[in-house]
């Protein structure tokens, strides 16, 4: 039986195993939710298993990595690295949710479920296409790796070490990885490039204790005021970050992309309407896809200070705390910008209290090379399973193992995503629509047989040599 056929069958039952996947609280971020992120990655391993894969969980310092391998295409045949994570972000706010984030509810043709796409659901799009060509007898004119990680929520801090020790098993031709979104509905997309990250926690010391404010007020500096300071110190009046050195590594892109993306259909109130904010802004001279996409950003992602409860409460707080994360593009590096920021808030920082700048994780900004077999396979894939050639886009979101991937291994990464613009995720109510999971399955099918009449990579780090 064909694929396909396979799984017009099989679809009723991949929805139900679905939702069983996206039942598990898989949150790397809370300790108390450990026991499920490992569930999570057993029930991968289980899945593959079934569809005739080795695979092992291996074990690191954190989250386990489930590795999975099918070499059944032979030596001669292209090997493909399938990446994503099975770890999801906390749901809170809870009661923001209009069904629990993990009982899955499938509304208005969409299934509504924390990780419903980040990452679980496209992780899933990709473990039943490998089970629709290989179970019963089938097979793939690819040999597939699987690297599934339960921590890229987290930073992804444990994996980068596993590519390295792993590096022989894990080589490959491309990795191909499904963790975001297409353009638009009905427009397919190939990701050109993904933001780099640098995170910081701000930690602002003033006096010992909590003070009367109205009997020290004035007379010892207020730590809120002061991080409040520091963090107006971050733009200029044009929009742009204002820690000296910050743009000098970053490259401007040629106009032929930002043409490219200038003409892609774009509808500024839709998307502001996405959003919910009133009003958009941003750096000066630059297009809202450019601003989130190609140019750097800092954005304060949490505060807490002082008194917060219900009422007035007359207090000169003794701390004060932010978190402040920057999205980098090439060739911005997150060490050198951890250097830039701390040297910053020095400067600004007023006397009186005392500032430390704890760095939380970082990830490379990555630009694809958007050309090749691998690249021209996913283009046709998209257009079979969505009807309409893939456009090109950036994207501001991080993977932060994205570069270590061309690096370590020497393979080409192709980014394609399922998901879709305001699809939720890491806030309330995140949804996948219902109708991608068989559209993007038949994708993928469509993409790894492709992927088999790829030539063959050469000796690590060399050009693709043409298959003999
Ligand atoms: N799936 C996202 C990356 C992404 C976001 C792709 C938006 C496309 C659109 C990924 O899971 C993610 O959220 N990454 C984090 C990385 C961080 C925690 C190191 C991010 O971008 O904040
Ligand atoms: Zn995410």
């Amino acid at each position: 039986m064909r694929p396909e056929e396979k799984l017009g069958r099989e679809l009723p039952r991949y929805r139900e195993e679905l939702f069983d996947f996206l039942r598990i609280p898989s949150i790397s971020a809370q300790p108390s939710h450990q026991d499920d992120v490992r569930r999570a990655a057993a029930w991968i391993r289980e899945d593959l298993e079934r569809t005739g894969f080795a695979a092992e969980l291996v074990e690191t310092e954190g989250h386990p990595v489930v590795l999975g391998e099918w070499r059944g295409a032979g030596p001669e045949a292209p090997t493909l690295l399938i990446y994503g994570h099975y770890d999801v972000q906390p749901p809170e706010p809870l009661p923001e949710w209009d069904s629990p984030p993990f009982e899955p509810s499938l509304r208005n043709g969409r299934i509504h479920a924390r990780g419903a796409t980040d990452d679980k659901g496209q992780v899933f799009l990709h473990l039943k296409a490998l089970e629709a060509m290989l179970r019963d007898g089938g097979s793939l004119p690819v040999n597939v790796v699987t690297l599934f990680e339960g921590e890229e929520e987290v930073g992804s801090v444990h994996l980068l070490p596993v590519v390295e020790r792993l590096r022989d098993r894990l080589a490959c031709d491309a990795v191909v990885i499904s963790d975001s979104n297409m353009y638009a509905p009905g427009i397919p997309s190939l990701l050109l490039s993904l933001r780099g990250l640098a995170y910081f926690e701000l930690r602002v010391r003033g006096p010992a204790r909590d003070l009367h404010s109205g009997t020290y007020g004035g007379a010892v500096v207020n730590p809120a005021g002061a991080l409040a300071r520091i963090l107006s110190s971050l733009h200029d009046d044009r929009g742009q970050i204002a820690v000296p050195g910050l743009y000098d590594d970053v490259v401007e892109w040629d106009e032929e992309t930002r043409d490219a993306i200038r003409t892609l259909p774009f509808d500024e109130a839709a998307y502001r309407r996405e959003c919910g904010a009133e009003a958009l802004g941003g750096e000066e001279g630059f297009s809202t896809l450019e601003r989130s996409w190609i140019r750097p950003a800092c954005d304060v992602n949490g505060i807490a200070s002082g008194y917060t409860g219900e009422g007035a409460k007359t207090v000169l707080p003794a701390t004060a705390m932010a978190k402040v994360s920057f999205r980098l593009v090439p060739d911005q590096d997150p060490e050198r910008v951890g250097q830039l920021f701390r040297r910053h808030v020095a400067n600004v920082a007023p006397p009186g209290v005392r500032v430390e700048v704890v760095e939380l994780h970082g990830g490379h900004p990555w630009r694809a090379r958007p050309e090749g077999a691998f690249f021209e396979a996913a283009r046709s894939a998209l257009r079979q399973g969505f009807g309409e050639l893939p456009v090109l886009t950036g994207e501001g979101g991080s993977i932060p193992i994205v570069p270590a991937f061309e690096e370590v291994l020497g393979a080409q990464v192709v980014l394609l995503g399922f998901g879709l613009p305001g699809s939720n995720m890491h806030a309330p109510n995140e949804w996948f629509p219902e109708a991608h999971v068989e559209k993007g399955i038949r994708t993928l099918i469509h993409f790894y047989r492709e992927a088999g009449k790829a030539p063959l990579r050469g000796p690590r780090g060399k050009d693709p040599a043409p298959r003999s």
